[in-house]
């Protein structure tokens, strides 16, 4: 059975973790294929709100299995405090949480390496959420890093030692004061080490393979957004992985031609957190009010997220490289009540209107050029059905649709599970 992927189509942050405990009920597998504790994926179900940061979205149901592929990148502190929040909601994960035995680990000095080196870029930071992301990537592809499986070794820890003395080196050359405990630090995690090996561990690309064979439906969730992707976003402004379609094939072993369904989620409007280019960002009181309106925090670290008018542009580019069959369209209830919507259908780029994403989007190189849509007033919160909506929103759809050329089966109109509107 085809491979459905969901991914986010914009900076991160479109609703991904609603999407995917949505969609959970037709699937047997959700299996996450990159990124790690930077994302923070939120859902709400029964009046309470639950975050992810590496644990698959899937994991509330009490029959999907949940795989972290060995594109995932897990710091064990942040997973075992995960798994603590879950067992206090009474989640059994123990027989349906699967780890792959290639997703690399997150090293306390990774993350000590990632706040030495953003302080040391001073203002040209990238705003990272110093998870320990990008330290960890660069073992990873420098073939440094300590996957899951090593723990199961007896001697992994003077690999860790070794690995964790040269963080320690590389620190202190980014001569900037980074004060720790390295001791404690590590008393933490050896600790979460410890939790993480008391669950399952597999050989992902085999267990996915099988899992394909016997029919099992499978939904892979991505983390962040194709605009923060290592090669398609906007370097140096991105993450570390490959979060567009492409990752989903080398973060879980799933062949090319066995991807289905490809789910691109976007807000109705545009957020970044972090630093970086935003054609379309509003520094007015519209932005202010979509940010205040639209809870715009960050999930993993509380910061504001920039927010902007949506960039068509920037959309069609991300549907291209992703191949999206099908749209979903978050947040319009957080659009309600304003006079009039813009969307940026094209940019002038030093002069000359273009239409597709260039290499280079700073401000002093990009305007962009809008179309403008007459808003709607009506709350779209309590609405359950399409058939209730206004008709400038009617309108909103079917533009972005005639545009990107593919059809936006889902409308989610509020935070809740609940509050999810399926198009024919
Ligand atoms: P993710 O990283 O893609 O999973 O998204 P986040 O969880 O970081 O951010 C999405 C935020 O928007 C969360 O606070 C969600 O609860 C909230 N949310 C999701 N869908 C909707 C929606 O349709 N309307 C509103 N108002 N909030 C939503
Ligand atoms: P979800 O999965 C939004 C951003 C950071 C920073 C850049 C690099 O919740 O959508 P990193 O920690 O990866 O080194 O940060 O990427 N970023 C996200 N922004 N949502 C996310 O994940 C993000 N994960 C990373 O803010 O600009
Ligand atoms: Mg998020």
């Amino acid at each position: 059975m085809a491979v459905d992927l969901l991914l986010g189509l914009q900076w991160g942050d479109e609703g991904k973790g609603k999407i995917v405990d949505v969609l959970t009920s037709k699937y047997n597998i959700i299996a996450r294929f990159q990124g790690g504790p930077n994302a923070g994926h939120t859902l709400v179900f029964n009046g309470k709100k639950h975050v992810l940061h590496t644990i698959p979205s899937g994991i509330f149901h009490e029959d999907t299995k949940n795989v972290v592929g060995n594109g995932v990148v897990i710091d064990p502190v942040i997973f075992k405090n995960e798994l603590d929040k879950l067992e206090e909601q009474g989640v059994d994960y123990r027989s349906s949480l699967l780890i792959s035995r290639k997703a690399h680990i997150i090293l306390p000095t990774h993350r000590l390496l990632d706040a030495a080196s953003e302080t040391a870029k001073g203002k040209a930071k990238i705003g990272s959420t110093l998870k320990g992301i990008g330290p960890t990537y660069m073992d990873k592809t420098g073939r440094n890093g300590i996957r899951v499986g090593d723990i199961e070794l007896a001697d992994w820890k003077l690999k860790y030692r070794a690995l964790a003395e040269k963080h320690q080196e590389l620190i202190a050359f980014h001569d900037v004061d980074i004060e720790y405990d390295l001791d404690e630090l590590e008393t933490q995690f050896f600790t979460a080490i410890d939790t993480l090996k008391s669950l399952t561990f597999i050989d992902s690309e085999e267990y996915m393979h099988q899992a394909q064979k016997d029919g099992q439906s499978i939904l892979a969730e991505g983390a962040q957004g194709s605009l923060l992707d290592i090669d398609f976003g906007t370097y140096p402004f991105v993450t570390s992985s490959n979060t567009t379609a492409a990752g989903a094939c080398t973060g879980l072993g799933i062949a090319p031609n066995k991807i289905g369904e490809v789910y691109g989620i976007f807000k109705a409007y545009t957020t970044r957190v972090g630093s970086g280019p935003f054609p379309t960002e509003l520094f007015d009181e519209v932005g202010e009010t979509m940010g205040r309106v639209g809870h715009e925090f960050g999930a993993t670290t509380g910061r504001s997220r920039r927010c902007g008018w949506l960039d068509l542009v920037a959309l069609k580019y991300a549907c291209h490289v992703n191949g999206v069959t099908q749209l979903i369209m978050m947040k319009g209830d957080v659009l309600s009540g304003f006079e009039s919507l813009k969307v940026c259908t094209q940019y002038n780029y030093k002069g000359e209107v273009i239409n597709h994403l260039p290499y280079n989007i700073e401000s002093e190189n990009v305007t962009p050029i809008y179309s403008e849509f007459k808003g709607w007033k009506e709350d779209l919160t309590e609405m359950t059905e399409a058939s209730q909506f206004p008709k400038e929103l009617n309108a909103y759809i079917e533009f972005l649709e005639k545009e990107l050329e593919i059809p936006i089966t889902v409308v989610s109109v509020g935070p809740d599970r609940k509050q999810t509107i399926h198009r024919n």
